[in-house]
């Protein structure tokens, strides 16, 4: 055992037993960024703070929740929202804070597509993420399933069915994750375990991997510059800061995190007081009804480009079954971007999109075709949006067929093509 000698203070008593300072300059202190970053860089932090407004705002709901069918309803819509004092807010924050995580979690994606940031080294970081975009979306649909209202029961009931379509296991799967032959009570205490419990676990974990998997690649920059990170921290330890392409994480680059977190702050806070309807659909507010059937049943805006890639096949192609075409669209939208650093063969030439020609309108088609599959994934798929909704899942599907090749042909053409 290290020799324990008199702390002259509760720091030093710490680092004795914790080597606290040693952690410290590993993760924080010594811990280099570039400077040539800009604010979409600070999206990593956004996300922290907003999944702790989840927790703290989740532990107040939970005081007053009740995970029972015929309870939930009530304990949501007139015990926290007229009984307990300030239940409004904290279930305006929740909500609010639920889909604005996926906002950000969609912005932090495509700056990492944008810049390269998921390749050369970098794969884990982009691994770690995509579990975590997969965990919060189990996460919020298990959460928007607890009010227990219209969209939580029939949402509930088409995501659950979707397993149905897995061959041979496929109808076990669904009694199995229901817990019942139809969603039901078990269900719904089931999800509120996954909610409260299981999944807030499993994130927190897969975050303290994702930063891990920061730490050796280092955060990518701008210019998607390879920095000798090593010799530019000497600069700046010997005090030429101006000169270092890099800053210490802690507390330089956090500093100027915390002026991001704040504007994002104030814009959270007036939607959470002003217009915090945008987060909650109206039909939730009707206590859930197994006989009657929603017109048009849609999740929540941010998983309506996958639910649209779904619904895009209406018809049957050469025998095969439109339904099973859709799932089959449907399993690769969520699959996809998973695997994409293994996708792009360009993998010797980390550079910005605006340095990558084929890849800048790649990159541009396939954020401007998810806006229009979530655009259209809320509306009626009859008529003209049946088939603007098949295109563009089409289009989809396509974009990630062509990156391999397109990437290829941009990494055999990178001193100039004849
Ligand atoms: C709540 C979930 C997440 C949290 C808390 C989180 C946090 C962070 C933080 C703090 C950083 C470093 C600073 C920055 O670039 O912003 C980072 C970087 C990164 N994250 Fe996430 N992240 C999350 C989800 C995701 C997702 C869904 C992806 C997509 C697959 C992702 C991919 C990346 C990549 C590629 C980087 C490296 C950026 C670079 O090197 O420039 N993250 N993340």
């Amino acid at each position: 055992m290290a020799e324990i000698k008199k702390a002259d203070g509760l720091m030093d008593w710490l680092d004795q037993r914790l080597a606290v300072k040693a952690f410290m300059r590993v993760m924080m202190t010594e811990y280099w960024i570039p400077k040539n970053i800009n604010f979409l860089w600070a999206m990593g932090v956004v996300l922290v703070v907003l999944f702790k407004i989840l927790i703290v705002s989740g532990i107040f709901l939970l005081m007053y929740y009740k995970p029972d069918i015929n309870l939930a309803f009530d304990s949501v819509n007139y015990t926290i929202m007229q009984e307990v004092e300030y239940g409004w807010l904290w279930r305006h924050m929740h909500g609010v804070a639920a889909s604005a995580i996926f906002l950000v979690i969609y912005i932090h994606m495509f700056t990492g597509i944008y810049y390269g940031s998921y390749k050369k080294g970098r794969e884990m970081i982009w691994l770690t993420g995509m579990a975590l975009f997969g965990l919060f979306s189990a996460e919020a649909f298990s959460g928007y399933m607890l009010p227990w209202g219209q969209m939580s029961y029939w949402a509930a009931q088409v995501i659950t069915n979707l397993f149905g379509g897995i061959p041979l296991i496929g109808e076990a799967l669904v009694v199995w994750i229901r817990g019942d032959f139809l969603v039901a009570d078990a269900t719904l205490t089931r999800f509120f375990m996954l909610h409260v419990l299981l999944l807030p676990l499993a994130i927190i974990l897969v975050i303290a991997i994702h930063f891990y998997s920061l730490r050796f690649p280092h955060v990518n920059n701008q210019d998607s510059e390879e920095i000798d990170f090593d010799k530019e921290a000497k600069k700046y330890l010997a005090g030429k800061t101006k000169e270092s392409k890099v800053v210490p994480f802690w507390p330089v680059f956090l500093s100027k995190d915390f002026f991001v977190v704040g504007v994002a702050m104030t814009i959270f806070f007036y939607l959470v007081c002003y217009h915090y309807d945008f987060a909650m659909d109206p039909i939730n507010f009707e206590p859930a009804n197994t006989m009657k059937t929603p017109a048009h049943i849609y999740p929540e805006w941010y998983f309506l480009w996958s639910y649209e890639v779904l619904r895009g096949f209406f018809f049957d192609i050469g025998g095969i079954a439109a339904m099973d075409i859709g799932l089959a669209a449907f399993g690769f939208a969520n699959i996809i971007f998973m695997i994409l650093p293994f996708l792009d063969r360009n993998t010797e030439n980390v550079a910005p999109a605006h340095k990558r020609p084929m890849f800048f309108i790649w990159f541009w088609v396939l954020l401007v075709d998810m806006i229009v599959l979530t655009v259209y994934g809320k509306l009626p798929p009859t008529g003209a949006n049946a088939w603007v909704g098949f295109f563009a899942a089409l289009v989809f599907i396509l974009l990630f067929v062509a990156l391999p090749i397109i990437t290829k042909m941009e990494a055999k053409c990178q001193g100039g093509c004849k």
